[in-house]
């Protein structure tokens, strides 16, 4: 492989390890100058499959890209590099990768300096990088999850030594911070709080592909979520593997529960958090969800499983009875609050009645969805060492009658929700009609309904006119011109520049030296204009009057007034000359 420069490999023994500490690394990143020339003009795209966590690195690889000189495309044809972001939780989505990557020969053959580089969980599986070298020699670039910070190096070491470059760390990871962001959506953003997972539930690949779980700093959270809320968000939504471990790495009492309360009171308009894992899931937290109106009564609370005997197997550390337990204890705390989960069927040696537990489960949560997945070994976890002996036929079997159980605790909550007033994130024209306008009520519902496209990010009031299993029908409550004045009245109050004008305006009423000045004005202007035969004593008055008003005028807040007062006039003047 003398096209290749191997600088490592993974290895499930490394990550595995838990031993060394999680490292803080902050700093900017430096562009290479073979790499800013290579990339003039040229054109990136990033296939990314899998969790919300991948999405994340994928805005984090175009932050760095664009830093690079990159700019995005769409169309698979003009790119010049392509990343491909894989997942590595199920074997179907592996599958899926290979056929992606095969596409995109075409587009070496088509253009010689296009760049293929493939990264993700999949590369962090042993073997799988030396699959991909032998069988698809367009490849330029493979990298694991652990090195997506090194990103624009290892491309600039590509483009110097014209060589593929492979590199896969393996290890238990650290904290990378300050990287740049090219974000995916301008109302809706994800946050990480914390990285990888120490769980190791049996059948889970996570903790060997993403490393020890490990919190960002507090403040680092929160200068993110202050400037997507500067930034116009209108959405964040906290992710982590296990999002309610948050903050045990410090050991200083900080939790899930600060991290919720702090981003909340920042004033997002919706704060959304996943995933949470029963195990860690406190009485704190559920009340600070309950606190808040800003903080979604929704729960992503997989279960994976009904039966105590299987919990065990996967290494879920809590029975049937204590997941119930917490469902009641949310419903009691946070009375109109939605659950999804995730659910496995078919895990080695799940009997039929242990398959029924998961039924009856379903049936008594009653989940507004769920992610039901059919059981996949995955090498090296210890789940794959147990012979996957239930069948094939048995575990589609039992996935469709599951679905079926699902679907009516699903329809359930959507009946109740008909004729009923809902607030709904606008996220654009819906997928399938054009026509209409669609986005999440607070409780994760998909509502379709009939608006103009400039509501796209407003947060609108929509009644519930017509219910299916997965999506709604809708209808606007108000009138789309009257929601979007005034969204822009509301905008416009939050302009630093109109804030600081209106503060300026209201101490200026309320400062004690101004108001005792303004009577000695009045007083003056009396006098003034009671002297007006008397040239002597008028001349006099006339003086006063003057030094009164230029004491005024002096005085620094009316000084900052009149600065302000030129500025906003040319920002209101910029703003009506856009909206005609
Ligand atoms: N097989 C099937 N489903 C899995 N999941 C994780 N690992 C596997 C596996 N080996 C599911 C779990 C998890 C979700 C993200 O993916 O339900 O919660
Ligand atoms: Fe995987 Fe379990 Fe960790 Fe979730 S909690 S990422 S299922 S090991």
């Amino acid at each position: 492989m003398g096209r290749c420069v191997i600088k490592s490999l993974p290895e499930m023994k490394l990550a595995r390890s838990r031993v060394e500490k999680a490292k803080l690394i902050r700093g900017e990143k430096t562009v290479a100058p073979s790499l800013s020339s290579f990339a003039k003009g040229k054109k990136y795209l990033i296939k990314t499959f899998g969790c919300q966590g991948n999405v994340r690195d994928e805005e984090t690889m175009a932050g760095l890209l664009e830093l690079a000189g990159f700019t995005k495309t769409t169309v698979e044809k003009e790119a010049d590099l392509v990343i491909i972001n894989t997942c590595a939780v199920r074997e179907n989505a592996e599958d899926k990768v290979y056929g992606e990557i095969g596409k995109f020969k075409a587009n070496k053959k088509a253009n010689k300096d296009f760049m293929l580089a493939v990264c993700g969980c999949m590369m962090q599986e042993e073997g799988v990088a030396q699959k991909l070298l032998a069988s698809y020699p367009h490849i330029t670039l493979i990298f694991g999850t652990h090195n997506v910070p090194d990103l624009l190096d290892l491309l600039a070491e590509s483009v110097e030594r014209h060589k593929t470059i492979v590199d896969i760390h393996s290890f238990a990871g650290d904290i990378i911070e300050d990287l740049p962001a090219k974000r995916n959506d301008p109302y809706k953003a994800f946050v990480n709080i914390s990285y990888g997972c120490d769980k190791f539930c049996t059948y889970c690949i996570v903790p060997y592909t993403r490393g020890r779980e490990r919190s960002r700093p507090l403040e680092d959270i929160l200068k993110e979520c202050k400037e997507l809320i500067e930034a116009g968000y209108k959405e964040i939504t906290l992710l982590g593997q296990n999002v309610n471990s948050y903050g045990k790495d410090f050991k200083d009492g900080t939790s899930f529960a600060t991290v919720l309360e702090e981003v909340a009171k920042l004033g997002i308009a919706r704060l959304r958090f996943m995933t949470s894992h029963p195990w860690d899931f406190s009485l704190e937290m559920i009340d600070i969800i309950a606190k808040y109106p800003n903080i979604m009564k929704c729960i992503h609370l997989p279960v994976q499983s009904g039966s105590t005997e299987m919990l065990r197997l996967m290494g879920r550390r809590y029975t049937r009875e204590e997941y119930l337990a917490l469902v009641k204890n949310i419903r009691e705390r946070i009375p109109d609050v939605a659950l999804t989960t995730d659910i496995i069927v078919g895990f080695p040696n799940e009997t039929a009645e242990q398959f029924e537990d998961t039924l009856t489960l379903c049936e008594e949560v009653k989940y507004d969805a769920a992610f039901t997945f059919i059981y996949s070994p995955r090498k090296g976890t210890p789940a794959a060492a147990i012979a996957d002996n239930v069948s094939d036929e048995d575990k589609h079997e039992r996935f469709n009658r599951l679905l079926k159980v699902i679907e009516s605790g699903v329809m359930s909550h959507s009946k109740t929700m008909v004729g009923k007033t809902y607030k709904v994130l606008v996220d654009g024209p819906s997928k399938k009609d054009e026509t209409m306008l669609s986005g999440y009520t607070e409780n994760s519902k998909l509502i379709n309904f009939r608006g103009p496209s400039y509501l796209k990010g407003e947060i609108v009031d929509v009644k519930i006119i017509e219910d299916h299993a997965f999506s709604m029908i809708g209808e606007l409550v108000e009138d789309p011109l009257i929601i979007k004045a005034k969204a822009f009245k509301e905008n416009l109050l939050k302009d630093p520049l109109i804030k600081e004008f209106l503060s300026v305006s209201k101490a200026i009423d309320e400062d004690e030296s101004l108001i005792a000045l303004r009577k000695d004005i009045e007083a003056a202007q009396r006098d003034l204009a009671s002297k007006v035969v008397d040239d002597e004593a008028h001349k006099i008055a006339k003086e006063k009057y003057a030094s009164l008003m230029k004491e005024y005028e002096e005085h620094p807040l009316i000084h900052n007034y009149a600065a302000l007062h030129d500025d906003v006039e040319s920002l209101l003047k910029e703003i009506t000359e856009g909206l005609k």
